[in-house]
């Protein structure tokens, strides 16, 4: 089910520059899957990664806590989350969730967000607010 709707929100990818499209899906506890592809932009750097897009439609949706992920990119490679997304994603997640990495052919890799961004920044570190 994450990968057919990858695949789907895949279709849709804005990236005319880099011709790499990028589609996520994420359940969420709340038993929901939200999606997103990379938007790119002429200002480069303004690129928003399908990973952020899906966790930002997970949060506006009023779910804070994903269970799972999958991402698929359009290379022959398995396509692996840049680090940014690796923070965004592991900020709504525990350490052990499963993030499934793919290629365009649909084959995947599977590894938890702790193996993908080990000894994270996260909320602990801050004083209480
Ligand atoms: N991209 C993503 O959407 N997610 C990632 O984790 C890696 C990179 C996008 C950004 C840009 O539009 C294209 O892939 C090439 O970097």
């Amino acid at each position: 089910m994450l990968l057919a709707r990858a695949l789907e929100v895949r279709e849709r990818a804005y990236a005319p520059y880099s011709g790499f499209h990028v589609g996520a899906a994420i359940a969420a506890t709340n038993g929901k899957i939200y999606t997103g592809c990379n938007v790119e932009n002429a200002s480069y750097g303004l690129t928003m990664c399908a990973e952020m897009s899906a966790v930002a439609q997970m949060v506006a949706d009023g779910a804070q806590e994903i269970c799972e992920a999958l991402i698929i990119g359009s290379g022959q490679d398995i396509c692996t989350p840049c680090g940014a997304c690796r923070q965004i994603i592991s900020e709504f997640a525990v350490t052990t969730i499963q993030i499934h990495l793919c290629n365009r052919s649909g084959e995947c890799q599977t590894k938890t967000i702790g193996e993908l961004l080990p000894f994270s920044f996260n909320s602990k570190f801050l004083p209480p607010t």
